[in-house]
């Protein structure tokens, strides 16, 4: 069923989990994440959109994850990521997305503030909620390119309380360190700014390009304010992985179906790990969890 408002991300916010925000490109990874949501019975986001669409169609992944989300038993929220265009931000709104992340991060603040401001609007005439971003982050949402972030272009905590006053936006996206897909040498986030952060700015936090994160630094950001959290090339990898080791046994025969069900399931596998990694808290989710494989 689609998860409308803010509640589950404000539960996760007053409990010290996070709210999964997943990548999806295709069937196989709107159907994995969907199963690992159904398994794990927690809510999650299938963020379809905006790079996928370059793949999929906008359409046609627009339809696909919205069918799946009102289709599940599951809570699933349907989330616009990435978006600097305002016509894709409406478009999807009109769909039926339940959030939308509007991407100014690029801007001048004040121009940010101008296109995350009337995003809230578009966004508040539909009952959807609006991430935004104030930092640039470092790397690529598609594909693993070792970038590194600069400590420059992270989030200012009193620009940050600033930008969320005038917006009127439900959750920030910040630049603390983090980085888009698996980077050579591991990520060491800026603790200190994101709790300063926290202490000031009064919506949820959302982390970026979790990948690959060791779990006492997510862990850390938990206790520091954030209660959504993006993966991705997590997901991409399993789903290589398992297609890699399926080829072999599926060319002779064009099997197709069950290559892409093996990406499938192991987007699920992965995806059910970090929703166990994000819920810390919870009572027998490993359990529940390991019950689910
Ligand atoms: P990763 O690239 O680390 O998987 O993060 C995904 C993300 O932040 C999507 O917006």
């Amino acid at each position: 069923m689609l998860l409308h408002g803010t509640d589950a991300l404000k539960e996760a916010a007053a409990t010290g989990r996070a709210l999964p925000g997943f990548v999806a490109y295709n069937l196989e990874t709107v159907q994995g994440i969907t199963a690992a949501a159904e398994a794990a019975g927690r809510p999650v986001l299938i963020q379809a959109g905006s790079s996928p669409f370059k793949h999929a169609g906008r359409e046609a992944l627009m339809r696909l994850a919205l069918d799946a989300a009102e289709h599940s038993g599951a809570h699933l929220g349907v989330h616009l990521d990435h978006s600097r265009d305002l016509d894709e931000i409406t478009v999807c709104l009109e769909a039926g997305y339940t959030s939308v992340m509007v991407d100014g991060s690029h801007l001048p603040f004040a121009e940010n503030i101008a296109l995350t401001k009337e995003a809230v609007r578009r966004a508040r005439d539909h009952g959807a909620w609006v991430e935004a971003e104030l930092g640039a982050m470092a790397g690529d949402e598609d594909v693993s390119t070792d970038a590194v972030a600069q400590t420059a272009a992270m989030t200012d905590p009193r620009q940050a309380a600033e930008f969320v006053t005038a917006t009127g936006v439900d959750a920030l996206a910040v630049a603390v360190g983090n980085v888009h897909g698996f980077t050579k040498n591991p990520v060491h986030l800026d603790l200190r700014r994101l709790a300063a952060i926290h202490e000031l700015v009064p919506v949820p936090l959302v982390l970026h390009g979790a990948s690959g994160l060791p779990v006492e630094e997510l862990h850390g950001v938990l206790a520091r304010g954030v209660a959504k959290v993006n993966v991705n090339a997590e997901l991409r990898r399993a789903y290589l992985e398992a297609v890699r080791g399926t080829l072999p046994s599926t060319l002779p025969g064009s099997d197709v179906v069950s290559l892409w069900a093996a990406g499938r399931d192991a987007v699920r596998e992965a995806a059910l790990e970090v929703i166990g990694r994000l819920s810390p808290h919870t009572e027998g989710a490993t359990r529940d969890l390991d019950s689910a494989r």
